[in-house]
């Protein structure tokens, strides 16, 4: 048995296969955290995704008959933490349920007419000698979405906020490699929450008049020892914080797109900027848009595929679009045999999803000669130098 507190225990689910999670690859799986608060009356505060309720049930029961269990707090409708919610709700019958307006709509076309108490009704929940505390944090990430404080115990149960998609049979900060957490940490923003920058820069807010020593997310390793770190490093990322460093992303169809990629990787480099090259089709989206989140200017080649994007790069940039980097420089590079069409496709897609486009002339027919190579490496000792000085 886990014990984040005496008498809170962890009682979730560790997912050590998952590699796919909705899009996003999860090398190191996941886990789907539950959290039970044992007073005069109990309380379940999530549960697991579908397949793992027994996993969830068996730890209940080390610590506890579930049919005891009073309340079930639903801090959020997706289905890897309420997927267990009707099933939960057969074995202890007397619990009630409790989530947020949106909350209840969504669990409602789940799993059907649930008797539901929205937060609106029960802001708070006296369990004895602890307090829940629900509060709203409307689109971090879903409409529906909330957290659970405990005043007592200076706990938060923070739902999908300061997640890591991170299997261990570790549970707290302290016991796994800090370097892995934060890495974790950042793809997990970079992948779910950076769109929501506003959002949770208000989260934050609303959040720092509370008393936190502890964060207990809904997925990987709970902040017991640097809940503050977190907290703070959630900020910076809301902000657009940045590094002197530029991602460069492509595909290649004979060779000539990557020959420029590289150009410009040695211009960059030359000016002691530091500089990433990701091939599309090596690398998951996932993964390059994990290394944008700290860098200040992203390079996007693609060679010209029937007159638009080559599949792969029109694929990354859709996914970017929809996550909108924040006080990103973009600038697009290329080859075409041709008509062309990638290059101006590639920069409507990056203007949309809010980069500040550098305009670029190096787009080049066929095979680039070693005098446009030069000419690539030259942009990109400028590209260094501006990312230098802003
Ligand atoms: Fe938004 Fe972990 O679910």
């Amino acid at each position: 048995m886990i014990q984040l507190k005496d008498g809170i225990y962890w009682v979730g689910a560790i997912d050590w296969n998952v590699r796919n999670f909705h899009g996003y690859v999860t090398y190191r799986g996941t886990t789907y955290n539950a959290y039970l608060v044992v007073d005069d009356k109990v309380a379940l505060i999530d549960t697991v995704k579908e397949p793992f309720f027994p996993e969830m049930m068996r730890r209940i029961g080390e610590v506890t008959d579930p049919k005891d269990i009073k309340y079930l707090v639903s801090n959020h409708t997706e289905p890897d933490h309420s997927g267990s919610v009707a099933k939960f709700l057969e074995v202890a019958r007397d619990a009630e349920l409790i989530a947020s307006e949106r909350g209840k709509s969504g669990l409602r076309k789940y799993f059907g007419d649930l008797s539901c108490t929205t937060i609106t009704e029960k802001p708070t929940v006296n369990l004895g000698a602890r307090t829940l505390q629900f509060v709203a944090t409307p689109m971090l990430h879903w409409p529906d979405s909330m957290v659970t404080y405990i005043p007592e115990e200076n706990l938060l149960l923070s739902n999908d906020a300061f997640g890591q998609h991170l299997a261990s049979s570790k549970r707290f900060d302290d016991e796994v490699d800090h370097a892995v957490v934060m890495q974790e940490a950042s793809k997990y923003y970079a992948n779910i929450v950076m769109p929501l920058w506003r959002v949770v820069l208000r989260a934050l807010e609303t959040l720092s008049s509370l008393e936190i020593d502890m964060i207990a997310p809904s997925h990987g390793i709970i902040w017991r020892n640097l809940p503050g770190e977190i907290v703070e490093t959630y900020r910076r990322w809301a902000e657009g914080a940045a590094s002197e460093k530029v991602v460069v992303v492509y595909d290649t169809m004979w060779g000539s797109t990557e020959r420029v990629a590289k150009a410009l990787v040695e211009g960059i480099a030359s000016k002691g900027v530091e500089v990433q090259l990701h091939r599309l089709g090596e690398t998951h989206n996932s993964d390059v848009i994990a290394d944008i989140l700290d860098a200040r200017a992203v390079l996007v080649g693609s060679p010209t595929l029937n007159n638009g994007l080559f599949p792969t790069v029109a694929s990354f940039l859709s996914y970017m679009k929809g996550l909108r980097p924040k006080k990103k420089l973009g600038a697009v590079f290329g080859s075409y045999g041709w008509g062309g069409g990638a290059k101006r496709a590639a920069e409507e897609e990056l203007k949309v999803a809010g980069l500040e486009l550098i305009e670029s002339d190096l787009d080049f027919v066929f095979r680039p000669t070693g005098e446009e190579l030069k000419k690539a490496a030259e942009f990109g000792r400028a590209v260094a130098k501006r990312v230098r000085d802003s």
